[in-house]
């Protein structure tokens, strides 16, 4: 029977023990033992399917990857210690000396740093793209390309690459597609329902949503996680903590309640910014005067709870102004995490993307005054009243 989401949530994937526990089992453990030397030797030649050491798999971090697979509609899925471990398992389980990698230029620093930095290092190359334009996927899909990189909502100018239009182009030369949704969550967002072949996430947001553990996850086709993925995570080892997988299984039970009502006060909270004296620009995929509104309707069922704004500041001032914003603040917490239940800020220039050179926070709209919130799940009367506050006591001198 094909289960509503709310009900995959709380049920799918489920390993109960003889015990016969309601709550999902934790099995903390580094190892497991065999009766005999006869099924050691069976269960590593894979003959017996059985679980030999955590760092190749674990009952609790399998029912987190069940649970993830079924919520994304992928066939299989493997969790990561981090977001960045996925990230970094994907190029480096796929790709080898003289590949090429075309990517959104939009990108999350570390992710950034992996396609400018580390890959070129391996004889990887790479070119970043404007990742909200077609015709730049075009031209750079005119030479082969074994990997496409791109996130959609991008961190954090909320921009949109269109998915199924960019999958299309990349079907012609079989390029692996590969997306990164973290801000979408799978709540809001399918990217394998466009044609995607790889989904990955960043558990610690959304999927804990709590702020507590670290943790990632890489969807995609059973083929690719068995022949790609699997032997790349039990040989190198980026493996995630059954502890963790655990507390990312809770995190799941709520994913879909959470999101529906921290996008309801991110939008409460772009209406507001929208009629404030005090802002220039506001990036949230679902407000009317987005620049992919549209496009962003037709790929997110919400908008999500990530929206980022310019405060109007004079040029010379606008760090200042922005750094005055942000320490006014009583209720919103400063802090580069997102996802949580708590209403979390960002001045993305000088942390997040701190590294990106001028050129590239100015082409990416990356701005002195600009801000990155991450609405959590406080009374959005008390969010918007603290951003008021906040804003006005920041005016003072202009
Ligand atoms: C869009 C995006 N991708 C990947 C990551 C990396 O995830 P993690 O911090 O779990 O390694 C982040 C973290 O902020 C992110 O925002």
């Amino acid at each position: 029977m094909n289960k509503k989401i709310s009900t995959d949530l709380i049920h799918a994937g489920k390993i109960r023990t003889e015990f016969m526990e309601t709550s999902e089992p934790l099995f903390l453990t580094s190892g497991f033992v065999y009766n005999t030397a006869e099924e050691a030797e069976a269960s590593f030649k894979e003959k017996k399917k059985r679980f030999l050491y955590s760092r190749f798999g674990n009952p609790t971090i399998e029912i987190l990857q069940n649970k993830l697979a079924k919520l994304e509609g992928a066939e299989a899925c493997w969790a990561t210690s981090t977001g960045m471990a996925a990230v970094f398992t994907i190029f480096m389980s796929y790709l080898k000396k003289g590949d090429r990698v075309v990517a959104g230029r939009a990108l999350f620093g570390s992710c950034h740093h992996i396609l400018t930095s580390i890959l070129p290092r391996f004889g990887i190359e790479v070119e970043l793209i404007d990742g909200s334009d077609i015709e730049s996927w075009e031209k750079a899909l005119k030479k082969k390309t074994k990997l496409i990189f791109f996130e959609t909502p991008s961190n954090p100018c909320l921009e949109i690459v269109d998915i199924e239009n960019v999958v299309s182009l990349a079907k012609k030369q079989k390029t692996l597609v590969v997306v990164d949704n973290v801000f979408a969550t799978p709540i809001l967002q399918k990217p394998i329902e466009f044609g995607a072949d790889v989904v990955m996430y960043s558990a610690t947001k959304h999927i804990d949503g709590q702020g507590r553990v670290m943790g990632g996850a890489i969807l995609g086709k059973k083929k690719y996680c068995d022949e790609i993925i699997k032997p790349f995570i039990r040989n190198t080892g980026p493996s995630i903590s059954p502890f963790n997988a655990w507390v990312l299984i809770k995190g799941l039970d709520t994913l879909e309640l959470r999101i529906k009502k921290q996008s309801e006060n991110a939008k409460k909270v772009v209406n507001y910014l929208e009629k404030s004296e005090h802002i220039d620009k506001i990036y949230y995929p679902h407000y009317k005067n987005f620049n992919q509104f549209s496009l962003a309707k037709k790929q997110m069922k919400d908008g999500g709870n990530l929206l980022s704004f310019e405060i109007k500041a004079k040029k010379e001032k606008k760090k200042e102004k922005s750094f005055s914003f942000l320490n006014n603040l009583s209720l919103i917490n400063i802090s580069n995490n997102l996802g949580d239940t708590k209403s979390l800020i960002t001045h993305p220039e000088t942390t997040t993307h701190h590294r990106l050179s001028q050129m590239e926070k100015k082409v990416l709209g990356i701005n002195k005054n600009l801000i990155r919130i991450s609405v959590g799940l406080e009374d959005v009367d008390d969010i918007i009243s603290d951003i008021d506050k906040a804003l006005k006591k920041s005016m003072v001198n202009k």
